[in-house]
């Protein structure tokens, strides 16, 4: 039977795990053909999610689409050619696009220590910058001429609400999620007469492994069965928005940033 996405290849990267994995999912659940994407084939294990790419790649037969997984550091030019070779010679075109990789991950793989605007070792801001803001440039670089040549095509790039309001701890993080949004309203201004859409997703604090793994989190806030909506996101519920803008519903949507964050942004505290 026809899906809304059975013919269509996307791409989701960063969906080893955490948000990118659900969104993938969400995808393939639609039946797009899937590539799923992280920066190393182990990703997946760094907090328990799955064993490496190979198990999670598996796990999408249950979907009966076509799948691949590929490797590369987004924020590596090289890296991001060598992947596209393989996806072309493998998969043919990407249709969609969710640049879902990144994070406040530092240089050494974690969160930056100290993580504010002036005591943050610069190493710390370049890879940060490599990990949200080159990289999703870089990949677009790579991925979206050929659906302007084809006057076709849909991007989602991931924000994040810290890149809407002022913060302290992980401010370059934010600074650069900032750049990913404004960077969604120029790519789909520059790709308004190609008929390719481009918006962001920008969600609140969400129950991924990695988001559990690297703060203190609130219990009161983990509970999913509050009445209210002040909680984190279920990573199903972001996911749920970047499904929303790749299908027809939101065809005529373009350079937008949704905020899923339960009105967190209106209210920041
Ligand atoms: N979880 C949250 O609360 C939250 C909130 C707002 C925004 N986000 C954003 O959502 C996205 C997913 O976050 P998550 O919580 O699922 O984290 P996650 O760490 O589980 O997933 C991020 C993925 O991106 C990959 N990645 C990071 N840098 C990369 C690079 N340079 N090259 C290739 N792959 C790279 C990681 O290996 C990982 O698989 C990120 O962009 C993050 O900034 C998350």
């Amino acid at each position: 039977m026809s899906k809304p996405l059975s013919g269509k290849t996307a791409l989701v990267t960063g969906s080893g795990r955490g948000l990118g994995r659900l969104m993938a999912e969400r995808l393939a659940d639609r039946g797009a053909n899937i590539i799923i994407h992280d920066r190393e084939w182990a990703a997946p294990s760094q907090y328990g999610e799955a064993q490496d790419l190979e198990a999670v790649e598996k796990d999408f037969k249950r979907f009966g689409v076509q799948t691949l997984a590929v490797t590369g550091n987004i924020g590596d030019a090289e890296a991001v050619a060598a992947m596209k070779k393989t996806i072309d010679a493998e998969m043919g075109q990407v249709d969609i696009l969710v640049n879902c990789a990144g994070g406040d991950i530092g240089a050494a793989g974690g969160k930056p220590v100290p993580n504010n605007a002036l005591d943050i070792p610069l190493e710390d801001v370049q890879a940060l910058t490599n990990n949200n803001l080159i990289g999703t440039i870089t990949v677009c670089k790579a991925f979206i001429p050929p659906m302007r040549d084809r006057n076709s095509g849909i991007v989602v790039n991931i924000g994040s609400v810290a890149g809407q309001f002022g913060v302290s701890e992980g401010a370059i993080y934010a600074i650069l999620k900032a750049a990913v949004a404004h960077y969604t309203r120029c790519l789909a201004k520059e790709l308004q007469e190609h008929g390719v859409r481009v918006n962001c997703v920008s969600p609140g604090p969400s129950k991924t492994a990695r988001f559990q793994a690297t703060r203190t989190v609130s219990p009161e806030m983990m509970n999913s069965n509050k009445p209210s909506l002040l909680r984190y996101a279920e990573p199903g519920e972001i996911a749920d928005a970047v499904a929303f803008l790749t299908s027809d519903e939101a065809k005529f949507i373009n350079g937008q940033v949704l905020c899923v964050d339960g009105g967190l942004v209106n209210f920041p505290s």
